[in-house]
């Protein structure tokens, strides 16, 4: 391209007017700004002439329409391996994002230039027939000369062509991504890039590296500066030549084919306005040119409705939006038609494909599926205490004649269903057409009975006394209480029972009527030693002598206790008042030793009536009495 362009540039008037038309490009780039979705395809034709390459006419077609179609996934962004670019994102270039272009090319088909052999309905393709890169004949085409170049270049283009009757010149060898006609697109760059790069040039866009060097730049702000060209493929590489890491996979770069997947968003926008700008006769030429412009704008709106439970009665409705009719409509499955209504249709898989008069394409799947009977519950009536008499009512709203069944075996003609105890039911429905639905609702045991428990824990270690008071509300008399299944049973014709004398843990406890109504709960017993005393005898035994002698018999005082006691304290007194011995550990015994000492020799208290006082509580710490009790008396020491 630069050798091509710097040879130009030479030409009289070449530099003016490539200034005119890269001032042009400007102006349109400014005045759109931010361009969103393309909502005007820029449509230009192609012709592609091969001169002197041997290729046959077959499949020199096969390759220029494989180079058109490789074109325009570039530059739309639909190419197969974006995805290469749309993984990497935005690891590498956080601040770069992919075009795509509105700019879409044709081969043409239409009324071609007179004087090389082309019917209508022939591709612009011409064998032998055009020399070097400009056949003004061919002005309003991109042409793509296809030749041998030789010297390791693959191809080039002048940067910013003016359609009048130039192109871009590429290697056979690099043309389309179809060998054929003993002709091999050769890898690496086998996938056609080589003219999306040299179109790229024709749209005005410059290599990343411009002339070259960290102080050239391409005029584009979103490609960053880089010295020179990247070869090979730098898969996953960042790269930084200059400041940022390198934009290695657009187009414009040198990098093998399957390296080059995007051009960036300012790339796009550049190469757009600059077609806007400055190739408006190849646009508009397209429009008689080009098959595919013909169909710009075609398209259809397709309603559809599903089958209903009637059965066959499913329709699709295609109107036309554009397009030049007649319009030929058919649907795979159903047939054609003349308007394109199709009713009285099953559920399924349609492909409806309609042509208009320029044999534009449409095509699209309607899935119809077949619609669920329309049914509702009408009522439930509750069953009451288990007496087996719920019913329930599913109605429907279809014009067929529905059937129904609870357990998809037997089938009735109403919805009504009736003598049903408690439980989930789902009532099927179906009718000869086929549909099916259901409808699915639960059905209570009610009763007006409750039950409230009530229980009081162990209090004893040595005796079950737990206790549960059971009080019935709503029941019908005479009522009877059934505790742990059958253990004890307490009939009578009060809405209360008792059940006593119960051990630590889980109790149920059943209560049915004479109705039948039943009603359960369990109740937890645990030790409860804030009721001791009630009916449980604790007590606090003190002896009332003994004989610290050392004969082996009686030698100490023991408070022995028959619950287990906290927050004891012990003291004995003398006859003066004065504490001889005092304890909070029940267990600790009093061996007759005066206060302080341990009772070796004089240190034990006289022989005499001594009195003690003990406080305490009945239960253990977190589980104790509520009242502070004390028990006072007199012990005698005998000697
Ligand atoms: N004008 C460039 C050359 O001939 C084209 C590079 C195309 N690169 C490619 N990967 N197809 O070297
Ligand atoms: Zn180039
Ligand atoms: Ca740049």
């Amino acid at each position: 391209m630069d050798s091509v362009q710097t040879h130009l540039m030479g030409l009289p008037n070449h530099a003016a007017s490539h200034q005119l038309r890269m001032n042009a490009m400007r102006d349109v780039l400014d005045a759109h700004g931010e361009r969103a979705d393309c909502d005007n395809v820029l449509m230009i034709p192609v012709a592609a002439h091969f001169q002197n390459t041997g290729i046959p006419l077959a499949c020199a077609i096969d390759m220029a329409l494989s180079q058109v179609e490789a074109m325009n996934a570039d530059f739309a962004g639909t190419n197969a391996d974006i995805g290469e670019w749309i993984d990497q994102q935005p690891g590498l270039w956080p601040n770069i994002s992919n075009g795509e272009s509105c700019i879409q090319f044709c081969l043409a088909t239409m009324n071609h230039p007179a004087g090389f052999g082309l019917a209508e309905g022939d591709y612009a393709v011409t064998l032998d027939q055009t020399n070097g890169d400009n056949d003004p004949a061919w002005s309003g085409y991109l042409n793509f000369w296809v030749r041998t170049i030789g010297g390791g270049t693959l191809g080039y283009s002048p940067l910013g062509g003016s359609g009048n009757g130039d192109g871009v010149t590429v290697d056979p060898s690099y043309f389309g991504t179809v060998s054929c006609g003993g002709n091999t697109v050769s890898p690496p760059f086998h996938l056609g890039r080589t003219t999306t790069h040299e179109v790229g040039h024709y749209m005005s866009l410059d290599h990343p590296w411009g002339g070259g060097g960290c102080a050239s730049t391409d005029g584009i702000a979103d490609t960053p500066v880089t010295d020179g060209p990247q070869f090979g493929c730098p898969s996953g590489q960042n790269i930084v030549n200059c400041t940022q890491p390198i934009l290695w996979p657009t187009y414009m770069e040198y990098c093998d084919d399957a390296c080059l997947f995007m051009f960036s968003a300012g790339q796009v926008a550049q190469m757009d306005a600059y077609a806007e700008a400055n190739l408006q006769g190849m646009l508009n030429n397209s429009a008689t040119t080009c098959q595919e412009a013909a169909c710009i704008g075609f398209d259809m709106s397709v309603t559809f409705q599903h089958e209903s439970c009637t059965g066959d009665d499913g329709a699709v409705h295609a109107t036309p939006q554009g397009g030049t009719g007649p319009y030929s409509y058919s649907l795979q499955g159903a047939g054609g038609s003349a308007t394109g209504v199709w009713s009285g249709l099953e559920a399924g898989t349609y492909t409806l494909v309609v042509e208009d008069a320029n044999m534009c394409p449409f095509e699209e799947t309607v899935v119809l599926i077949r619609e669920e009977a329309n049914v509702q519950l009408g009522w439930v009536q509750h069953e009451y205490c288990s007496d087996g008499a719920g019913s329930l009512e599913v109605l429907d709203q279809e014009p067929s004649a529905l059937e129904f069944s609870l357990d998809g075996l037997t089938w009735q003609a109403t919805g009504l269903f009736e003598n049903l105890h408690a439980g989930t039911y789902v009532v099927q429905v179906r009718n000869d057409a086929g549909c099916s639905g259901q409808v699915e609702t639960t059905l209570l045991n009610q009763s007006d009975l409750s039950v409230q428990l009530k229980g009081r824990g162990v209090s004893c270690d040595w005796v079950d006394n737990g206790q549960i008071t059971v009080k019935a509300f709503g029941a019908q008399p005479p009522v009877t209480f059934v505790l742990n299944g059958g253990e004890d049973v307490v009939v009578g014709t009060a809405s209360e029972g008792l059940f006593e004398g119960l051990s630590v843990g889980t109790h149920t406890v059943e209560v049915i009527d004479s109705e039948g109504c039943a009603f359960g709960d369990e109740v937890s017993l645990g030790l409860d030693y804030s009721l001791v005393g009630e009916d449980c005898p604790c007590a606090l035994f003190v002896p009332n002598a003994f004989s610290p002698d050392r004969d082996g018999l009686n030698e100490a005082l023991q408070v022995v206790s028959s619950c287990p006691v906290t927050k004891f304290r012990l003291e004995i007194l003398d006859r003066w008042g004065r504490v001889v011995f005092r304890s909070e550990d029940p267990d600790q015994a009093w061996n007759g030793a005066a206060y302080g000492s341990v009772g070796e020799g004089d240190s034990y208290v006289p022989a005499d009536v001594y009195a003690y006082r003990i406080s305490y509580r009945w239960g253990v710490e977190g589980n104790q009495g509520l009242e502070p009790l004390v028990q006072t008396g007199t012990v005698t020491v005998i000697r």
